[in-house]
């Protein structure tokens, strides 16, 4: 039976991008066998703009029947000054926790040919590959009460609310720890034990389970300091695990060490290997339109999809190599380029995605 994938390209570059990406697929379908079907639907600004709300009711029932979401970018200038209600980003905040997506797999992973495009010395980047773990569904992104109050005084007040239970730390700390097993076994989890309590307990949880895994090195970090070692020696992190609001930080500043964040996939997957993928980077709506955007992260995204929820390794692994064919004939787009490369706008980007499949 044919598996469907919810196409959501989104906003700004999201389009082109993720039109990249479904040549991919469609390559896949023809000629290596995969079966599933695509069907796009609107999300984010463009569907504030056609319904009067980013994520409508039948994007989300359409991401709820499918296997597996693709997702472009969400966001643009255009829709900055509207009530946060209604933001473009509600729609993405609305999908990861309608469908449940509570582990957020961010890989940061430097491809040797961009060493030199990284702002840190060769030396401190060449090899790296890390995996951040991030919780997706709770934390202060979804914390209550939440608002902005009028006190006595007629002074305002903003409030946002830190929480987690024990049972979704436990959820988290087990993906963790799966994923540090499938790797070199080692997890640092970043916390600020020392000033907040709600992390307190999120250390307590994870050195809990930490019992459960006694192949995994478990290590603890705050976030200030976790944030100083990943531009000091980054090298030293296997996985890292950490909250919604830290992971988010974290991940941005894991990713500009790779030389852009252009080549960055993700995947959020719920408890039953339903996930959701989709670029690291946003919706760039300064270069919207002009065919320069990398749609690397986001064919790589396809990958990490068959991987996890399709159930196609093989395939995964067919466009990480048609990737590194692509960057070892020189081919860059411009967030990636440096002279002497071979600079190609996104369109061509994705053609010679598709004939390195090929090949
Ligand atoms: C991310 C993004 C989102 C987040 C925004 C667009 C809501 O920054 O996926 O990292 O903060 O989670
Ligand atoms: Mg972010």
């Amino acid at each position: 039976m044919s598996k469907k994938i919810a196409v959501l390209p989104g906003d700004g570059i999201g389009v082109e991008i993720v039109d990249q990406a479904v040549k991919v697929l469609e390559c896949l379908k023809k000629d290596f066998g995969l079966n599933v079907e695509m069907e796009h639907a609107l999300v984010g600004g463009s569907a504030y703009d056609d319904s009067g709300s980013p994520l409508p009711e039948a994007t989300l029932n359409l991401a709820k029947e499918a296997d597996a979401v693709l997702l472009g970018a969400v966001g643009g200038y255009k829709w900055e000054s509207l009530d946060i209600a209604v933001r473009p980003e509600k729609g993405l905040l609305g999908l990861r926790s309608e469908l449940e997506l509570f582990a957020n797999l961010r890989p940061a992973i430097l491809y040797p040919q961009l060493a030199h495009a990284s702002t840190l010395k060769e030396e401190v980047v060449s090899g790296l590959d890390i995996m951040i773990v991030r919780e997706l569904t709770g934390g202060i992104y979804f914390g209550q009460p939440r608002g902005i109050r009028t006190l006595e005084n007629n002074e305002k007040q903003g409030f946002n609310t830190l929480i987690y239970k024990e049972s979704e730390v436990e959820r988290i700390a087990h993906v963790a720890f799966e994923t540090a097993m499938k790797r070199d076994k080692r997890l640092c989890s970043i916390d600020k034990a020392n000033v907040l309590e709600c992390t307190e307990l999120w250390r307590e949880v994870m050195i809990r389970v930490a019992q459960q895994y006694p192949e995994v090195e478990l290590s603890h970090m705050y976030v200030d300091n976790a944030a100083m070692q990943l531009v000091r020696a980054p090298k030293q992190f296997d996985v890292m695990v950490t909250n919604n609001m830290f992971g988010d930080i974290l991940s941005d500043c894991a990713a500009m060490l790779t030389g852009s964040i252009g080549m960055l996939p993700s995947a959020s997957m719920d408890k039953n290997q339903k996930g959701m993928y989709e670029p690291i980077h946003g919706s760039a709506p300064d270069i919207a339109g002009q065919d320069m955007a990398n749609p690397l992260a986001t064919i790589l995204s396809v990958a990490m999809m068959l991987r996890y929820s399709l159930g196609a390794e093989e395939l995964a692994v067919k466009i990480e190599n048609a990737v590194d064919t692509v960057l070892n004939q020189n081919l860059r787009t411009a967030d990636i380029y440096t002279e002497g490369d071979v600079k190609v706008g996104t369109s061509a980007m994705g053609d010679a995605v598709v004939s390195a499949l090929k090949a």
